[in-house]
């Protein structure tokens, strides 16, 4: 059995603020994010964390219900902040006694953090900028994720690398801060943990893990695919700001860019608020992301991807990936 104590020792921090083994989170990822793949990393001694995204309530309450029945670790919830029911959505994790909630999509609005609070579950939030970090942290939030534009999905606009150095020597001695984006190997998980970080957030290594249930061309994209393929769309109308997405290119991409002239010429017309226009773009995003991970529409679909994606060789059980990253960032600390 291998221990991985140099490790271990610097993610001890975030593992105890999980309640997991290791202080390694797989990213909400939606869709992909459901009860196996969930349970699978919590199992695994990881954190699991279900992707609310669109989910009415009801969905959600059986999603958490089916994933306890999987496994008995400690996960957490993502909930999108701009979802219409976000309150609702807390009162669920209250039933259900969530230990973790992450707050994503934006800033959280005023009483979430406290809502969140009230039923003794932990509050992990993004922020763009250091200042807001600051904030929400001294105002509430228990732990910090940082995400850079490596990531899959929704981004901002600055890397892993430079919000680490930005974040981490201002933060991590009084708070918890984790680093997500562009992360697939154990060396620069190593690299994270000695900058101060508390743990890691990985997406892309684990979207294609044996336990997910994401379709076989969808994983057999992320197989083919490299850095390079994995792109942020891109925004053609100033007027409707769109956060951009990083998915691997296809067909699908390109038909983003014709939906965002759709509903920019709707603004125009004065046929929709912008509100309604930024919420179609999201529903878009939503749909099509379906389309490819569960109807394995892979040519139309969204193949939300990060930049790692091309370290992302073959389907692999979730303890396998875990182990290696654990023993690559073992020997990374052990050759220093
Ligand atoms: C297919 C896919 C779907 C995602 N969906 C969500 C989501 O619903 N909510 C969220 O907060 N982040 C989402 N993310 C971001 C992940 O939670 C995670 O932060 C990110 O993947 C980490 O970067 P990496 O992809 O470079 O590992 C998604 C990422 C991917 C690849």
């Amino acid at each position: 059995m291998q221990v991985y104590d140099k490790t271990k020792a610097l993610m001890a921090r975030g593992a105890a603020f999980l309640g997991s083994e290791t202080a390694i989170l797989c990213g909400a990822m939606s869709w992909v994010s459901e009860r196996n793949l969930v349970a699978a990393i919590s199992n695994a001694g990881g954190f699991g964390v279900i992707a609310c995204g669109a989910m009415t309530p009801e969905l959600l309450d059986t999603e958490i219900g089916a994933t306890k029945a999987l496994t008995s670790r400690p996960f957490g919830v993502n909930l999108i902040t701009m979802h219409p029911q976000l309150f609702d959505l807390i009162g669920i994790c209250a039933k259900h006694k969530v230990g973790h909630v992450v707050l994503a999509g934006g800033i959280p609005p005023k009483g979430s953090v406290e809502a969140i609070k009230d039923f003794g579950g932990k509050v992990l939030v993004f922020a763009p900028t250091l200042a807001l970090a600051k904030k929400l942290l001294r105002s509430g939030a228990d732990a910090l994720v940082i995400e850079g534009m490596e990531a899959g999905g929704h981004i901002g606009p600055v890397s892993t690398s430079v919000l680490a150095q930005e974040f981490l020597p201002a933060l991590a001695e009084d708070f918890l801060v984790f680093v997500a984006g562009g992360i697939g190997r154990g060396d620069m998980i190593a690299a994270y943990l000695e900058m101060g970080a508390a743990g890691v957030q990985l997406g892309t290594r684990f979207a294609c893990a044996t336990e997910s249930i994401a379709h076989p061309d969808f994983k057999k994209a992320f197989f083919r695919a490299n850095a390079r393929d994995a792109i942020a769309s891109v925004q053609v109308d100033p007027r409707l700001p769109v956060i951009p997405v990083r998915a691997l290119k296809n067909k699908g991409t390109e038909e983003f860019t014709a939906k965002q002239r759709e509903v920019a010429q709707l603004l125009d017309d004065g046929a929709v608020e912008m509100g309604e226009a930024q919420l179609r773009i999201e529903h878009y995003w939503a749909g099509a992301l379906r389309r490819a991970v569960i109807d394995g529409d892979v040519e139309n679909g969204s193949l939300m991807a990060g930049q790692s994606v091309g370290m992302v060789t073959a389907e692999e059980p979730v303890t396998d990936i875990i182990a290696r990253l654990l023993a690559e960032s073992e020997a990374a600390l052990t050759a220093r």
